[in-house]
C-alpha cells in the first residue's frame, strides 16, 4: 500500500509548489504512479504566499523531503534558489524541478522542455525538430523554455513571434542567432515556413483575449501544439483542426513533463501502464 495510502517511517515525500494550486493535476498523476509502482512515497501539494516561496524552499533545504515541482508563479525564483542548476533550466531561465540534498544543497532542473518534444513524439510522431523552421508563440517564461527545447531537439529556426517585440529580441539575445524574433502582425510570414506552430502565450486561457493567429498561412501537415489545457481544446487548437492540421495538446506535455519529474524524485521512471491520461481527463471533468 503506497501513494499516501499508508505512510510508514521511510515513506519519500515530494510535491508540487504553486499559486494557486489546489487544481494541479500533478498530484494525481504522480500518486497513481506511486501506487502502480509499489513505491513508499507520497506527493502532496504546497501553495505558499506570493512572498512565502523562498521560506519554504529553505525549509526543504538538507532533504526535509526529496523534491518539488514548481509551477506559477515560482519557476523564476525557484531557479534563481539553487546552488546548482542544470542545462535545460539555465536555458529556460526557469526551473519547474527542485532537489533538496541531503548536504543541503537545492539542485533545479527543467522538464517543460522535454515534455514539449515527447508530446510531440506521442500525438505527432511524423514531425522532428530537425526537419525545419518552427514558430514559437509569445515570449513569456514558458515560450522561452519551448524555444530553448527545440533549439537543443535541432530545428534550425525557430521564429518568435510576440505582441511585444522586445520580449521576443530578449528572447534572442539570450538563446543566439537561430532565433528570429517578429511583431504578432508578421505571423503570417513564419507559419508560411514553419513545420510547426506553439502557443505559448497565455491567450488559450478563459480570462485572456483571444489571440488572432492566420494559422491558414501554415502549410498542410504543419503540427500546431497549444501549451493551454484549460480549455483542453483552445481557440488554436480548433482552428488548426478546422483547417485539418496535426494537433499537439497542453495536456500530454503536461504529463510529460511529469515523468522525468517522478523519476528525479523517486529513483525509476513511472510505470507505462497506468493510463494518466485517463485520469488527468476526468480530473478536469472531461
Ligand atoms: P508565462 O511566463 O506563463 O509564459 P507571461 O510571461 O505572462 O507568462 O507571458 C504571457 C505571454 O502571452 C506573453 O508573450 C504575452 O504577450 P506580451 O509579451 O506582449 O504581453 C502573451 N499574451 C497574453 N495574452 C495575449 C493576447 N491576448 N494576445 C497576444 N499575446 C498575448
Amino acid at each position: 500500500m503506497t501513494g499516501g495510502d499508508r505512510i510508514t517511517g521511510k515513506t519519500v515525500v515530494a510535491g508540487v509548489v504553486g499559486r494557486p494550486v489546489a487544481h494541479s493535476l500533478s498530484p494525481a498523476l504522480h500518486n497513481a504512479w506511486l501506487k502502480a509502482a509499489g513505491i513508499d512515497g507520497v506527493y502532496v501539494p504546497f501553495a505558499p504566499d506570493a512572498h512565502g516561496f523562498e521560506r519554504l524552499v529553505h525549509g526543504f533545504r538538507g532533504g526535509a523531503i526529496r523534491g518539488v515541482n514548481v509551477t506559477l508563479p515560482f519557476k523564476e525564483e525557484a531557479l534563481r534558489l539553487a546552488d546548482r542548476v542544470s542545462d535545460a533550466a539555465r536555458d529556460a531561465a526557469a526551473a519547474n524541478v527542485l532537489l533538496f540534498e541531503p548536504d543541503g544543497r537545492i539542485v533545479a532542473d527543467n522538464t517543460d522542455g522535454f515534455g514539449l518534444l515527447k508530446a510531440f513524439e506521442v500525438q505527432a510522431p511524423q514531425w522532428s525538430a530537425d526537419r525545419g523552421p518552427v514558430t514559437v508563440v509569445g515570449a513569456g517564461g514558458a515560450a522561452r523554455g519551448a524555444v530553448a527545447a527545440l533549439i537543443r531537439a535541432g530545428a534550425p529556426k525557430v521564429f518568435v513571434v510576440n505582441r511585444t517585440l522586445a520580449r521576443a529580441e530578449a528572447i534572442a539575445h539570450a538563446l543566439g542567432a537561430k532565433v528570429r524574433p517578429l511583431p504578432l502582425p508578421h505571423a503570417a510570414g513564419a507559419l508560411r515556413d514553419s513545420t510547426a506552430v506553439v502557443n505559448a502565450t497565455s491567450a488559450g486561457l478563459a480570462a485572456e483575449g483571444a489571440l488572432d493567429l492566420p494559422l491558414d498561412a501554415t502549410p498542410d501537415g504543419c503540427v500546431v501544439m497549444d501549451m493551454v489545457y484549460k480549455p483542453l481544446e483552445t481557440p488554436v487548437l480548433a482552428q488548426a483542426r478546422a483547417l485539418g492540421r496535426p494537433v499537439v495538446d497542453g495536456l500530454e506535455m503536461l504529463i510529460r513533463q511529469a515523468e522525468p519529474s517522478f523519476e528525479a524524485f523517486f529513483g525509476r521512471y513511472p510505470p507505462a501502464d497506468v493510463d494518466v491520461r485517463a485520469l488527468a481527463l476526468e480530473a478536469l471533468g472531461l
